[in-house]
């Protein structure tokens, strides 16, 4: 299994190129299903969840025209099989999103429930019942989701909670229903406004994506085109993050400021300072953290997929933050790592408080999930010593090249088998 190895206490110095969004690519790679033309990608990151949604698909029916790193170009002129089995779905949750696509274009989709994972139950029944909602016959059969509709109907949907896969499946399905459909308390992140760009450039009838009301008025075909991934925000937030712990003087080019106005502020608040232009990002860090108290909420608020990494920072800062976790019931699992760098941090529900301290020791640990990963490498870097952080391949999942890109920027970090 292959492992990190980190030599901490170097500053981060210099410029990082930022890739295109995962959680973007997902959903886009998915809007193939809607149409028989051909949908070229571009900018799509080369990680391994993107591999197994291009192979899902590819067991659909989809034909992936070209492969060149970067791009994908996409045709389900003919979807074969409307099924995403369980061994798809149990190594990535995403695989949901082609229940919807499969639906309106085929009337029919087979997928497999996803689990519980690692950070919390996360079940898909606002999914189920938006799509209920627009007519489909639904039931769970053996471990699967047997979804049948002749035509999905447009109609008002309120969801329970804010979901982002959620409101992309029912927004991609809602493109060819019969009449409109209107999507009440929508996730409003900015991968969903990106996937809506792209079905916009389709030919869909789309109005009000990035607010949390969403209306889509159906059309009988969609049709391809050429769109380009959005730049990760997670992986820039990610990196700034870093460079705000390490101190020093980072710049993340191919990357915009105006997804990230909280995470912003809070590295600001951190003792950062930041500078923003049309495609980059520059922090500067002179100093020790402040520390920086947060709590997660959907799309502007602070992101989940940033929460591990701010508290990476905090566990070295001048004083004592609190961090809330709000969207998932069991995102903590970083902390008892962290513990084994000597970090002081008190877990009370969905709370942690975490006391800052000088220094950290470097120390074998374990990455748990995708954004705990980037946490401890974040507290390998600044740790004295030598940190190896183990079960890497959460990692490669959500983030290219990562070693390489630190590597680049003064960190002393390589990958070992
Ligand atoms: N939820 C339900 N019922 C549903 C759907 C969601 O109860 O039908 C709950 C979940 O259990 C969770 C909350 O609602 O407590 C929010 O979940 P959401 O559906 O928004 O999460 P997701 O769509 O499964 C996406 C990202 C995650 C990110 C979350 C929150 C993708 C592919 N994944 O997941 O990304 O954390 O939104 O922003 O877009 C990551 O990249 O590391 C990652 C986990």
């Amino acid at each position: 299994m292959q492992k990190l190895v980190i030599h901490g206490g170097h500053r981060l110095q210099g410029e990082i190129s930022i890739s295109g969004a995962k959680n973007a690519a997902l959903p886009l790679l998915c809007a193939s299903l809607l149409t028989a033309d051909t949908l070229t990608l571009q900018n799509i990151p080369h990680l391994r969840d993107v591999t197994t949604m291009r192979a899902l698909l590819e067991q659909t029916g989809v034909r992936i025209l070209a492969n060149e790193p970067g791009t994908a170009e996409l045709s389900a002129a003919s979807i074969t099989n409307p099924t995403a089995s369980y061994d798809m779905v149990k190594t990535m949750r995403a695989a949901i999103l082609v229940l919807g696509p499969l639906l309106a274009r085929t009337g029919q989709a087979y997928i497999s429930l996803p689990g519980g994972c690692a950070i919390g139950m996360r079940p898909v029944d606002q999914h189920i019942k938006g799509l209920q909602a627009m007519g489909a016959e639904i039931s769970i059969e053996q471990g699967y989701i047997r979804a049948q509709a002749s035509r999905l109907t447009g109609t008002r949907i309120v969801m329970d909670l804010v979901t982002v896969t959620g409101t992309e499946n029912l927004m991609m399905a809602a493109t060819l229903a019969s009449g409109t459909t209107i999507l009440e308390n929508a996730a409003r992140e900015p991968e969903v406004t990106d996937l809506a760009d792209c079905l916009i450039r389709m030919g869909a009838k789309i109005e009000g994506a990035g607010s949390d009301i969403i209306v889509i008025h159906g059309v009988d075909r969609l049709h391809g085109c050429s769109h380009t991934v959005m730049p990760d925000r997670i992986e820039t937030g990610t990196f700034l993050t870093a460079a705000a712990a390490c101190g020093g003087d980072l710049t993340l080019t191919r990357t915009h400021a105006d997804t990230l106005d909280v995470v912003l502020g809070k590295l600001t608040e951190a003792g950062a300072s930041i500078e923003t232009g049309e495609s980059w990002i520059r922090l500067r860090m002179q100093q020790r953290p402040q520390p920086v108290s947060l709590r997660t909420a959907p799309y502007p608020a602070f992101p989940t997929d940033m929460q591990a990494q701010f508290m990476a920072m905090n566990c070295i800062a001048d004083g004592t933050a609190v961090i809330t976790e709000t969207i998932f019931e069991n995102r903590f699992m970083h902390v008892q790592e962290l513990k084994r760098l000597n970090a002081d941090i008190q877990v009370e529900g969905n709370t942690a408080i975490v006391r800052g301290i000088p220094r950290l020791d470097g120390a074998s640990v374990m990455a748990t999930d995708l954004r705990a990963s980037a946490c401890l490498i974040i507290a390998g870097l600044v740790a004295q010593g030598e940190t190896i952080v183990d079960r890497i391949y959460h990692l490669d999942r959500g983030y290219e090249h990562i070693e390489r890109k630190l590597t680049q920027a003064g960190a002393q970090i390589t990958r070992t088998n």
